[in-house]
């Protein structure tokens, strides 16, 4: 008989931040599919709302936090109402990221400061905050855990007006075979997603009325076609499973194959 219970979540808890929407959503949806508790850990109630009761209508439970990632006392909340309600954590899937609430060209000159810091913050230090938060509770327990962190393909190729979306996003890859190093032998394993396009609000309505464009860049995906958030979180549920126990520190690229950006596209 066929055993794939290394491929299930049963029982596990997983956090996925910015869960509201997009990849985030797409992630918690198979996470739950998989067999997990999910805490919806994201700003917006209404859309974690909706969420949540996605993953009820599927069996399992589901713990909504206001949460701003970019916040330590929001963020350490966040992880003890999760301890409070589960018991502890398993999972923390990094999510939280993109372009900010008003994407624009930003090339270096045009890049203010205070830009850069806060695009930095959503979509790096965020990050360092949530690993933070949930390896110092593993550490607390005799728990082991899992890491999947989200970047982007501008991590590994140019993206142009992006300078600084790039560079964070770098960062967590950094961070992400830095932390596998550090935590390997206690039994966390830390990975990454690098996703290309992904049909998501935000950038579905970069592309409204560009069809032109969107059809260029369809044609050099080999696959063809954007990437669904659920598919993305497919992959989230191979590399939080034990399914994939000997894979850590690496960043798997999810971009149907695409290499380089066609263009700027905001
Ligand atoms: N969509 C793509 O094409 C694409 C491509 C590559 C990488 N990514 C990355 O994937 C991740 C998700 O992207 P998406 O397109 O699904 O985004 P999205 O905008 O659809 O969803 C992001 C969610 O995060 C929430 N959020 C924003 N700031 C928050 C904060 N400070 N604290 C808590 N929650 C917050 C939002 O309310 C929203 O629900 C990002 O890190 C993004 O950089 C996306």
């Amino acid at each position: 008989m066929q055993d794939m219970s290394a491929y299930a979540l049963d029982g596990r808890t997983a956090i996925v931040t910015g869960s509201g929407s997009g990849i985030g959503r797409g992630t918690a949806l198979e996470m739950a599919n998989a067999g997990a508790h999910i805490v919806v850990a994201e700003l917006q109630q209404d859309a974690a709302d909706e969420t949540a009761a996605m993953i009820r209508a599927l069996g399992r439970r589901a713990l909504v936090v206001a949460t701003d990632v970019t916040s330590v006392e929001s963020v350490e909340n966040m992880v003890a109402a999760a301890v409070h309600e589960f018991g502890g954590v398993d999972i923390l899937v990094n999510n939280v990221g993109g372009l900010g609430p008003k994407p624009k060209k930003t090339t270096i000159t045009e890049l203010e400061i205070d830009e850069w810091e806060s695009l930095l913050r959503l979509n790096l230090t965020s990050q360092f905050i949530c690993c933070k938060a949930f390896i110092t509770l593993l550490l607390r327990s005799d728990r082991r855990g899992v890491i999947v962190n989200i970047a982007s393909l501008a991590a590994l190729v140019p993206y142009e007006t992006s300078v600084v979306y790039g560079a964070a996003k770098a960062g967590v890859v950094s961070m992400t075979q830095t932390l596998a190093a550090e935590y390997g032998k206690r039994g966390v394993r830390v990975n990454c997603i690098a996703p290309g396009h992904v049909r998501t609000p935000i950038p579905e309505a970069l592309y409204q009325g560009r069809e032109e464009l969107r059809a260029a860049q369809n044609r050099i995906i080999p696959v063809g076609r954007w990437c669904e958030p659920e598919e993305l979180g497919r992959l989230a549920v191979f590399l939080a499973s034990d399914a994939s126990s000997y894979v850590t520190g690496q960043t798997i690229v999810a971009s149907g194959g695409m290499t380089y950006f066609l263009t700027k596209v905001h």
